[in-house]
């Protein structure tokens, strides 16, 4: 998506959604670094939030903008978590992980009263699974966890290729949490809740990009302006 539908979606999120002290979870990505420069203005205008980043990327950035910040454990229930997403299906079910974000994006996500995503016509889709779905896992046997990982695909009848995900520098890529990533490229997930149970179950997986009901509305940018889909607030 070019940047300026970027931009727009954030901004009619921001006008629709934001409320001068509200506790807000800032999600992370090229999209919702829109919404973080916007509650930088915001703040800069006189109106008043506590935030909390999705990670040390939105954190920097956040900082740069004299956004307050703190923590989950600090700030209770988030009253608004606004986040882009790599897919997102006509359930609002997402997937998320392209930035390898998705733990701290799910534990925000989860404790907030209500979360958000901004995106484009490109993140739409029938299915999801054509993003190859970003599972995070722990460094200790991630070719045994790859494997199980594998195996919960092929339980759901998907076939699936795991890829170590590596860093611009051709080094394993290191998510904030000091852990590996695998993204999943697989046949399409007709059924994402099915799948992400059994990717819960499997030790050493940490976190799967599949947000399941989380959702409540997405607000999707084009040339011809901003659709809300989903419950607005
Ligand atoms: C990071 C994410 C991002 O929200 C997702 O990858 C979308 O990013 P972008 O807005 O740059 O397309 O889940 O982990």
């Amino acid at each position: 998506m070019s940047d300026h539908l970027k931009r727009r979606a954030a901004e009619v999120a921001a006008k629709t959604e934001l409320r001068s002290g509200m506790k807000l979870g800032l999600g992370t990505g090229s999209t919702a670094k829109h919404f973080v420069d916007i509650v930088g203005e915001r703040i800069r205008a006189g109106e008043t939030y506590l935030c909390v980043p999705t990670s040390e990327a939105t954190r920097i950035q956040a900082e740069s903008l004299g956004i307050p910040l703190t923590t989950l454990d600090e700030i209770g229930e988030i009253d608004l978590t606004v986040d882009g997403a790599d897919e997102f299906d006509p359930a609002l079910n997402l997937i998320k992980g392209g930035g390898a974000a998705h733990l701290r994006e799910k534990m925000v996500a989860v404790n907030s009263k209500r979360m958000i995503v901004i995106a484009d016509a490109s993140k739409k889709v029938a299915v999801l699974g054509a993003f190859p779905l970003p599972v995070e896992v722990v460094q200790f046997a991630h070719n045994t966890t790859a494997r199980a990982v594998a195996r919960a695909f092929a339980a759901e009848g998907i076939t699936v290729e795991t890829r170590l995900r590596k860093a611009k520098d051709g080094s394993t890529l290191v998510t904030d949490n000091g852990n590996f990533v695998l993204d999943c490229v697989n046949s399409g997930i007709a059924n994402p809740g099915a799948l992400a149970a059994r990717l819960d179950s499997i030790p050493g997986v940490v976190e799967h990009g599949l947000f399941i009901g989380l959702c409540f509305a997405v607000y999707l940018g084009s040339e011809d302006g901003v659709a809300v889909i989903g419950k607005t607030s």
